[in-house]
């Protein structure tokens, strides 16, 4: 069986012919993204987007763009929200296949040339194709893999990107080389005329790498080995360090950016569900929800990047 480098294998496996995302494979069929929680993720980025609005002075129209949007079920949901724009909103899904969307959403499979709002990138670098090297006998070498998953051990490789953000020292050590996210989002955000591009993804940073990289895959919900045969995602974590160096902006995790943005998920008073059950029961849930958002230890622990241009726009600052 033929094999390719890691980039060339997962970018077949996900987005050629046959591929998991190309043919039109919904995420929410295979894992859970903040947005599949509720609508509450959808509350935080509008909250944001209105930052956005009166930094620009009101602009018409007013973009809200969504990169690698999936299912478009964010695009929706800051879509229904978008009455508070008066009419100027403007909201795109950008997905290789269409996706469901109310009528209003428009869908492009290209990115934007111009944005004048906000962009989006919700676990979007994650799905971005990257080579995988190992240490072997002292020198890094390419990861070959073949479409049935397994692997070999191919030519030296020498990569600026490495010696900056994932040098490897010791035998069997494995890294994802980035280079082509940061080069992927420098271009996202350069497309932002004026507002904010943010990108919020699971990720590391140079002082805590994981031994063994962090490629993997996942299939109806379930984690699986990364096999690029088009039957699976295939992932792996994002290094904010240096997609952070790409463009000057704010890196928070959801947990603090929630706070920022004021999504608060207090459990009900007691009380309530004697004088109103139904009300104490949505609240409930939506604490739930938000508790589920805020978790360190999963969705919480996601990083925010958010990089303004031309428009003094923070997460911190309201
Ligand atoms: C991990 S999913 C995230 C989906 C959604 N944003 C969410 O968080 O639920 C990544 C998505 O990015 C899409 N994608 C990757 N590269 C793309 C590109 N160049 N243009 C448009 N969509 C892309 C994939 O098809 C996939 O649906």
């Amino acid at each position: 069986m033929a094999l390719h480098d890691w980039h060339s294998a997962w970018r077949a496996a996900l987005y050629g012919p046959k591929g998991f995302f190309a043919g039109g494979a919904r995420p929410a069929d295979h894992f859970r993204t903040s947005p599949l929680v509720g609508p509450e993720l959808a509350e935080a980025v509008v909250v944001l987007l209105d930052r956005v609005d009166m930094a620009l002075d009101r602009p018409n129209p007013l973009d809200f763009v969504d990169v690698g949007a999936g299912g478009g079920e964010l695009a929706a949901q800051v879509f229904a929200r978008s009455e508070r724009f008066g009419g100027r909103l403007r909201v795109r899904a950008v997905e290789l296949t269409r996706p469901e969307l109310p009528a209003g959403v428009e869908w492009s499979s290209e990115l934007p040339d111009q944005v004048t709002g906000l962009v989006i990138a919700h676990e979007w670098l994650d799905s971005l194709p990257c080579r995988v090297v190992q240490m072997h006998g002292q020198r890094t070498v390419e990861v070959e893999v073949a479409t049935d998953g397994t692997e070999s051990l191919g030519d030296p490789v020498s990569s600026p990107w490495l010696d900056a953000w994932w040098p490897l020292a010791a035998e069997g050590q494995r890294a994802e080389i980035g280079s082509g996210r940061d080069a992927a989002w420098a271009d996202l955000v350069s497309r932002v005329v004026a507002g904010a591009a943010l990108a919020v993804d699971y990720g590391h940073f140079l002082a805590s790498r994981p031994f063994a990289g962090s490629l993997t895959g996942y299939r109806h919900g379930r984690q699986v080995p990364p096999v690029p045969d088009g039957s699976c995602d295939i992932t792996a974590h994002v290094a904010f360090d240096s997609v952070r160096a790409v463009a000057p902006g704010e890196l928070l995790t959801q947990r603090e950016a929630l706070a920022a943005l004021g999504i608060a998920g207090d459990q009900p008073a007691a009380g309530l569900a004697l004088t109103d059950p139904a009300a104490w029961m949505a609240a409930t849930a939506r604490a739930g929800r938000v508790a589920e958002l805020r978790d360190s230890a999963g969705l919480g622990g996601f990083h925010w990047l958010l990089c303004p241009r031309n428009a003094p726009i923070s997460l911190v600052r309201a």
